[in-house]
């Protein structure tokens, strides 16, 4: 389970996560949503160790972000979670496939099981043929299908979801919210996800809404 104890961050003398205490379940489906600027992705990257809380702690299992090194948390960052950030950010001067394969090779695994695995997972989210082609050539839906296989390469226990169909119509938006929602199901994992869109909001199990720094559920 995923526990945020007290947590709060500021920047520059801006307090934009105060004394947020949650528990995460496994396997359960949460939905962030807030104004812009509210600190939903600062909250994402404080439960996932990509920032460290400047009070309170979170802890994963056995592991607590304040007192693990940085290896630990890269370790549980590569081997537990998956992130599809805000801005996708795949790499753009390699092809889709590199991108695919990098952080598996990262994570140290064999070649012959990340090929297996990325053909699977591609052929999933329907990009088998987008392969050899680069980022750039790709549309947003399809970009950010990619960005979902690379998370999901990792095999995670947890995706964090900064908004991940922030550039997308609505009708692409409910295809890829439907995919991910599929996925879940089928590989078992928590979901915890930004988002403008109240309609997909209400689709998760527990609604979270953040408002001048502290949290409310919604349901
Ligand atoms: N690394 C940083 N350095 C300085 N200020 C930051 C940093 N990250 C976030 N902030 C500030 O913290 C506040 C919350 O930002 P955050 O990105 O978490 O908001 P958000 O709710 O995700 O907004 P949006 O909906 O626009 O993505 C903003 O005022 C932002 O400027
Ligand atoms: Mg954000």
């Amino acid at each position: 389970m995923l526990k945020a104890v007290g947590i709060s961050k500021s920047f520059n003398k801006q307090l934009v996560i105060n004394n947020v205490s949650m528990n995460f379940e496994n396997n359960k489906f949460y939905s962030i949503v807030g104004a812009s600027g509210s600190g939903k992705s600062t909250l994402l990257y404080l439960l996932s160790g990509l920032e460290k809380a400047d009070s309170g702690h979170v802890e994963y299992d056995e592991l607590n972000y304040d007192i693990a090194n940085d290896s630990q948390l890269s370790k549980l960052r590569l081997e537990q979670f998956g992130f599809i950030f805000q801005f996708h950010n795949l790499i753009p001067n390699i092809t889709v496939r590199d991108n695919l394969m990098y952080q598996q090779f990262m994570r140290g695994k064999k070649k012959n099981l990340i090929v297996d695995d990325l053909a699977q997972i591609s052929s999933r989210l329907g990009i088998s043929d987008k392969l050899d082609k680069f980022p750039s050539v790709l549309s947003g839906g399809e970009q950010q299908r990619v960005s979902i296989a690379r998370a999901l390469l990792n095999q995670p226990n947890i995706l964090f979801a900064d908004e991940p169909t922030g550039n997308l119509d609505s009708k692409t938006s409910f295809t890829v919210i439907n995919l991910i929602l599929d996925l879940q199901k089928e590989f078992k994992f928590t979901l915890i996800m930004v988002t403008h869109n109240n309609s997909i909001a209400e689709i998760a199990d527990v609604q979270i809404k953040i408002t001048d720094g502290q949290i409310a559920k919604l349901n």
